[in-house]
């Protein structure tokens, strides 16, 4: 004789809702955007779905998403110009600069991200400035990197997003701010960035990939998470506010532990790999969009990330409000 029978509460819609262990809600959501200077928005081949935008549209695509409930955005900068040493990161007139500024003459409330990096900069594709050996120097590196966070906050940005898995750069990045008396504005650092094959699609977006070698020297071996918490304890004793695992979905296990262990905003960036492969599977009608894209943020939800930033931030916002 069975008492229990699970499948009692799975009968009707509004039972299934009623014991819903994990809801997605759109203000976990951010919304990553790539910034060109051009006259008009072009298309990126290899996230369909998405563009490249120029200063003159940014504002108008940021009201869709503000209206959606969306209140973050990572910005992405395309240069016109790229150097040994990705200059446009530190020039107040460069791309991401110049972004920054426009978005928050219209957007007083936005919360703004800038990724903080070098290798869409840099003429050698690497994510720091390189010494004679081929390797990244990291005390010139982690200078440019002060200079470019604070010409970043200069602009308006509310959170700094370093990416380039420079050992100490929330360190730096802090010391920086409150030098330049922006001890309010933040750091949310990626700190588990693994060296993954899930980043194709978004180096080919921005010509970012690396001319030789490769970022293994820098970026996480996808076999480690003891690694992932020694990252994270580091970052928040360096003054990280928000610490992030990335990519999400074949890293669920490291989310999951980062959250249990560290006392701290967890985010995860669902790359533009993960993106790219709902979106070609489903172009090719083997698998529902919408269905397979909201499962994947659910799982990164249920494994514990309190932020979410993803390519679907729009049209995930518009099922979810759809269904309230
Ligand atoms: C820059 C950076 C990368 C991504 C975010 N910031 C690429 C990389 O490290 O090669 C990847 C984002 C994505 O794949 O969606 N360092």
């Amino acid at each position: 004789m069975l008492f229990q029978k699970p499948s009692r509460l799975r009968k009707t819609a509004s039972l299934r809702n009623l014991v819903r262990e994990t809801r997605l809600s759109v203000d976990a959501l951010i919304r990553p955007i790539f910034v060109i200077h051009h006259n008009k928005r072009l298309k990126i081949e290899s996230m369909p779905g998405q563009f490249y935008f120029p200063l003159d549209e940014i504002q108008q695509t940021i009201e869709k998403s503000l209206k959606l409930g969306i209140n973050g955005v990572l910005l992405f900068g395309i240069p016109s110009m790229k150097d040994e040493f990705g200059s446009d990161t530190i020039n107040d007139n460069g791309i991401i600069q110049q972004a920054v500024r426009k978005i928050r003459q219209s957007f007083p409330e936005l919360i703004i991200i800038t990724d903080a990096c070098f290798c869409q900069y840099t003429n050698h594709g690497h994510c720091g400035i390189i010494n004679k050996d081929g390797n990244i120097d990291q005390k010139s590196s982690l200078i440019k990197l002060q200079i470019q966070a604070l010409s970043h906050a200069d602009s308006g940005a509310d959170f700094i997003a370093p990416s380039c898995m420079l050992d100490g750069m929330v360190k730096y990045i802090r010391k920086a701010l409150d030098k330049g008396g922006y001890e309010d504005k933040g750091i949310l650092s990626y700190t588990a960035k693994y060296a993954s094959a899930f980043y194709g699609p978004f180096r080919d977006a921005v010509d970012s990939a690396p001319q030789y070698g490769s970022r293994k020297s820098y970026q996480m071996d996808p076999g480690n998470i003891r690694e992932a918490l020694k990252e994270a304890q580091m970052d928040v004793d360096e003054g990280a506010d928000i610490i992030m695992v990335k990519p999400a979905l074949p890293y669920l296990d490291v989310i999951k532990e980062v959250k249990k262990q560290i006392s701290c905003p967890v985010a995860a960036y669902q790359v533009s790999g993960e993106y790219a492969m709902i979106k070609a599977v489903a172009q090719n009608h083997w698998m529902d969009e919408n269905e397979s894209m909201m499962e994947s943020l659910l799982g990164i939800k249920r494994s514990g990330a309190d932020i979410i930033i993803t390519y679907f931030a729009d049209t995930a916002a518009r099922i979810i409000n759809s269904k309230s």
